[in-house]
């Protein structure tokens, strides 16, 4: 965002207002899991699990009554929209949904996109932002002035993925460092890998990369990782990672990232994590998905206590919540 115009806020004593700012989340654009530092996500976190015993105490609040976010979709979504709108309800603020019916394509132009975003921030405090391109999100951030927070942007980031994906490992395995984290599937185009990974390269993990030849995670965040001295293999087969990893990643062939139709039909059934499977799998370890899957993981693994991924999915909303507060300075 190009400047800070919250109304709000303005209205506050200065030394209150002081207080909002030092939170170092305030009134920016989140584009990236880049941008957090390890304190950040402390912080994150902490007030994560303040807004899960809110909500079980009390349901809902007031703490970003008067605030409003738009919620813009140019890509399909259940989870990430849905839950931005219950996080914001929740808060006690006010929502402009646009999640459907957009016709993409004449925003894809970038100047419409533009466009839309110094409309919509006329009407709100903060947008949420997902598009089929990747850089699309930072270049509206660029022009709105309101925060800009990204919702995925092609097969670029999805940040806010990644923090409930952390998040929830924190929560279920007690600890992140020490960890082996397994990533499988689409880890070429799966932007839930690419935000996941880069905020994971900050701990002292051990991660397995599991896809087929054709979807290995992109060379650059594997050259990342081996600049940080992270331990990291790769195969193709989670056969061979199952049986020592403490999180195992699980995500679907992403359809609609293929030019070739052909290339996805050789690889769209290329795993599948089945109670045999998991057999082989620690008695402490949990199976994670950002969901939606499409037959990778069988519904008969949902009854097994290490599957987390609905868990995972309510993790979502707390730390939305969490984020929201923070950039709209109710820290
Ligand atoms: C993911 C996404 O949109 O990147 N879903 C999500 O946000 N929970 C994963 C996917 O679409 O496969």
């Amino acid at each position: 965002m190009t400047a800070k115009t919250m109304n709000p806020l303005f209205n506050l004593e200065s030394h209150q207002r002081r207080a909002l700012i030092e939170n170092g989340l305030y009134l920016k654009d989140i584009l990236s899991v880049e941008q957090f530092t390890k304190e950040d996500l402390d912080y994150i976190f902490l007030r994560a699990n303040e807004m899960s015993e809110m909500a079980a105490r009390w349901g809902t609040c007031d703490l970003l009554k008067g605030y409003t976010l738009a919620c813009v979709f140019y890509e399909p979504s259940t989870r990430t929209s849905s839950s931005f709108i219950a996080a914001m309800e929740r808060l006690g603020g006010k929502v402009i949904p646009i999640t459907e019916g957009i016709q993409y394509s004449s925003v894809s132009k970038g100047e419409s996109l533009i466009d839309s975003m110094l409309t919509l921030e006329q009407y709100c405090d903060v947008i949420v932002l997902r598009h089929p391109e990747i850089g699309s999100v930072a270049k509206a951030a660029k022009y709105a002035h309101v925060p800009i927070i990204n919702a995925g942007d092609g097969a670029g980031e999805h940040p806010t993925q990644a923090l409930l994906d952390l998040f929830t490992i924190q929560k279920e395995l007690g600890k992140i460092d020490g960890l082996k984290v397994a990533m499988v599937g689409d880890l070429r185009y799966g932007r839930t890998v690419h935000s996941l990974t880069k905020l994971l390269s900050q701990y002292d993990v051990s991660l397995r990369f599991v896809s087929p030849d054709t979807l290995r995670l992109p060379l650059d965040l594997m050259n990342m990782l081996i600049d940080k001295g992270i331990n990291v293999r790769e195969t193709s087969k989670v056969q061979d990672v199952i049986e020592n990893a403490d999180v195992l990643y699980v995500t679907r062939i992403q359809k609609e990232r293929f030019t070739d139709l052909a290339q996805y039909d050789e690889v769209k059934s290329f795993f599948e994590i089945t109670p045999e499977l998991m057999e082989k799998a620690k008695q402490k370890m949990i199976v994670m998905h950002p969901l939606p899957r499409v037959g990778e993981i069988h519904y008969s693994v949902d009854k097994d206590p290490r599957a987390a991924y609905f868990r995972q999915v309510q993790n979502g909303m707390f730390i939305r919540m969490a984020l929201l507060a923070a950039v709209l300075g109710q820290a």
